[in-house]
């Protein structure tokens, strides 16, 4: 069985106080890590202290973005094992943000996704299609070709290790979410794309997913979990999302 998941992409969001009390309303909260793993992506400056703050919580810690390097003279730039001696257990790979603000290609991706693992970090995937993508029918390549990159580079079993998150960039932040089927079906071509070494691989959406959707997004057989955005950034919301995967579970 894929473990549910609930990671919450906190983005450029924050002071470190605001940053401390969404985390200590969380830790508060918050018991029930054997149903569902409740993960948090502060920004990198505000890691530090939220994990200070989730010690010995059930709430897990995340970063958003990492260097494909593993140290040296990259000025700017956050290794995996400085993420690893901060207390992060996750890291988001190839966000779509990160891919076309940022112009992270999928081999550069790629790169970051093994740098992850390689120090003991687990890379969440971030993979998804744009409206023009969608509308020309291209859905289920551009995703296919995305995970590819990274397959090639780590191989297949080591990305059935990582966790895969769907997010089609027209869904971010717009509050228009893929609807439970078009969401299913994408999850579906990459459960099948994985085979049987992704049998357990957790496969989450994300998308504007809030506590009006979720329970249907979350009723999907190869959905385990969400990646959210704007609805992670209050403890209640987050956490009422959080439930209903686990009732759908
Ligand atoms: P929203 O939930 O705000 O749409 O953001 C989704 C996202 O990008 C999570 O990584």
């Amino acid at each position: 069985m894929p473990n549910a998941l609930v990671a919450g992409n906190w983005k450029m969001h924050g002071t470190a106080a605001s940053a401390a009390q969404l985390a200590s309303q969380l830790a508060r909260q918050w018991a029930d890590a054997d149903a569902a793993e409740v993960i948090v992506f502060p920004p990198a400056v505000h890691i530090a202290t939220v994990a200070s703050v989730l010690v010995e919580s059930s709430v897990a810690i995340g970063a958003q973005n990492l260097s494909q390097f593993e140290s040296g003279a990259f000025t700017g730039e956050i290794s995996a094992a400085m993420l690893v001696d901060l207390g992060c257990k996750y890291v988001l790979v190839g966000h779509s943000e990160r891919r076309t603000v940022f112009g992270e290609s999928s081999h550069c991706v790629a790169e970051k996704f093994v740098a992850a693992q390689a120090a003991g970090l687990i890379p969440i995937l971030c993979v998804g299609e744009t409206l023009q993508q969608r509308q020309q029918g291209q859905t289920m390549t551009v995703v296919a070709d995305q995970i590819a990159a990274v397959v090639e580079q780590a191989g297949l079993d080591r990305v059935c290790d990582g966790v895969i998150a769907y997010e089609p960039v027209w869904a971010i932040g717009t509050g228009e979410t893929a609807s439970p089927q078009q969401a299913q079906q994408v999850h579906q071509g990459i459960r099948a794309q994985l085979g049987d070494a992704g049998i357990d691989t957790s496969l989450l959406y994300g998308g504007s997913v809030n506590g009006d959707n979720a329970r249907q997004l979350f009723g999907q057989p190869d959905i385990n979990g969400g990646l959210v955005g704007g609805a992670s950034l209050e403890a209640d919301s987050f956490l009422n999302i959080a439930q209903q995967l686990i009732e759908q579970q």
